[in-house]
């Protein structure tokens, strides 16, 4: 099977938020199909042609290009309602998916219960993650203890009461006299009358995405949050309920490692992290609050201030390993042009006098690391939209190579502002091709 594109993952490195959105369009032309595999509306991706801004929070970002079949793999989690007014508000700017759209008859959805339950645990007292509240934890718990709801389930409406009921009721006992779902009949009706646009959509995805590849069309693979809030490899507790990382990827398509030739890794040239947890290279000061400025770094789905700090290329090695990065997509630098000097995280001080590179398994340990900070010159030119390696300032240069070595990782992409034109290939790197 010979493809003229190779089959590509775009997969976020750090805490999410990373861009992943701006790369994901600005590639996505290229390609037949867009997939997103795993995560539901806690993603906000941000998408900026000219001058436009679009949120995605479940559509894949492929969305803006007429050509580009959009599907929904069986990892993700939906809430219909919220997709649905995704899809109407495409449709008001004048983008209508609705010829090339399947979503997955496997993909759970996320209903009034799980939002309930997510938002009454972070009011509590116990470990406050700072969720989106969403109620996406709570949609992949049930779909782990078998009691979940599968957009499939939707096609035999006799039966969804029965389905739900159990998780339904476990979470109407956890709340007590704090509960205030509407009675069951009551839900399901809801999610009948929501779900009814929906249902042409709903379809074999596997089977889709199988054909398209035996046919040699490419595909797009969009990962959603990162890999630091991956269930398994991220800063547990502190994490979203999905594979981030490349495992998820063949899990929420079902499709095979050979369905895939290449990994782009996306990461911002600095660092940002929504919600609670440990974040070593973080910047509680004035630096910290210009980068949240100057990089508009405002969440795209709760509106929450991101906290921000410098580059942590330990944590950025690890990422590269965990998903078999080939090139990343090194985003926003030009939210740095200015600053006098730049701070590059190479490893954690290991109390010895030596530097470790090793990263904790356990939150309590990341919350001691002791994070060395290498500083490199800044620089005063304007990088923003810079579409050339020759035009940077040559401190960024020095930055950069830096950030690549320490990272183990060439950089693939580097993007200069948020439209689509803003940034270039990395000269000599595989992206090149594909973007030519
Ligand atoms: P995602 O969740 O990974 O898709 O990222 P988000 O969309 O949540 O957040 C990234 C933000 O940075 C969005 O507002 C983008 O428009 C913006 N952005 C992307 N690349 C660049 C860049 O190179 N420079 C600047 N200044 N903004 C960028
Ligand atoms: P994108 O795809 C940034 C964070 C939340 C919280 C934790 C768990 O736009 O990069 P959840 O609601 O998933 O149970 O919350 O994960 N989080 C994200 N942070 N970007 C995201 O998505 C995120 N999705 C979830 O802030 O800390
Ligand atoms: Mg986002």
């Amino acid at each position: 099977m010979s493809h003229l594109l190779p089959n590509l993952a775009i997969l976020g490195l750090q805490w999410g938020d990373e861009g992943k959105g701006k790369l994901v369009d600005l590639v996505a032309g290229k390609f037949r199909n867009v997939v997103r595999f795993q995560g539901g509306n806690n993603a906000g991706h941000t998408v900026v042609v000219d001058g436009q801004s679009f949120a995605l929070h479940q559509v894949p970002s492929g969305a803006l290009h007429a050509g580009c079949f959009l599907v929904v793999g069986s990892g993700v989690v939906l809430n219909l309602e919220v997709f649905k007014q995704e899809l109407d508000h495409l449709k008001e700017r004048g983008i209508d998916v609705s010829s090339r759209l399947l979503m997955s008859e496997k993909a759970h959805i996320i209903l009034p219960h799980h939002i309930a339950l997510d938002r009454w645990r972070e009011g509590g007292t116990s470990v406050k993650i700072g969720t989106t509240g969403r109620g996406i934890g709570p949609a992949y718990e049930m779909k782990a203890a078998r009691m979940g709801l599968r957009l499939g389930d939707l096609k035999l409406p006799d039966c969804l009461a029965d389905r739900i009921r159990q998780g339904y009721e476990e979470v109407c006992i956890r709340l007590g006299s704090t509960c205030d779902l509407p009675p069951l009949d009551v839900i399901v009706k809801d999610l009948l009358r929501i779900a009814e646009p929906i249902l042409p959509f709903i379809g074999n995805t596997q089977e889709h995405l199988f054909d398209a590849w035996k046919k040699g069309e490419s595909i797009l693979y969009e990962g959603a949050q990162a890999t630091l809030l991956d269930i398994d490899h991220g800063t547990y507790p502190f994490v979203t309920s999905s594979n981030c990382t490349l495992g998820g990827l063949f899990a929420g398509t079902g499709l095979p490692p050979k369905a895939l030739d290449k990994i782009v890794g996306v990461g911002k040239a600095y660092t940002t992290r929504v919600g609670e947890g440990p974040f070593p290279s973080e910047l509680k000061d004035a630096t910290g609050q210009r980068i949240r400025e100057v990089g508009r770094e405002f969440g795209t789905t709760t509106g929450r201030p991101r906290r921000c700090g410098w580059f942590d290329a330990a944590i950025m090695a690890h990422a590269c390993r965990t998903n078999g990065v080939d090139g990343l997509g090194l985003m926003k630098l030009d939210v740095l042009d200015g600053l006098p000097e730049v701070g590059l995280v190479t490893g954690y001080a290991d109390g010895e006098g030596g530097v470790t590179r090793t990263l904790p398994s356990c939150a309590a340990d990341w919350d001691q690391l002791k994070p060395v900070v290498k500083y490199f010159k800044g620089w005063t030119d304007s990088t923003r939209g810079v579409t050339e390696l020759s035009r940077l300032p040559l401190e960024a240069r020095a930055y950069l190579d830096a950030l690549t070595e320490a990272s183990e990782t060439p950089i693939a992409y580097l993007s200069t502002g948020p439209e689509r034109h803003e940034g270039f290939a990395w000269p000599g790197s595989f992206l090149e091709s594909v973007l030519a």
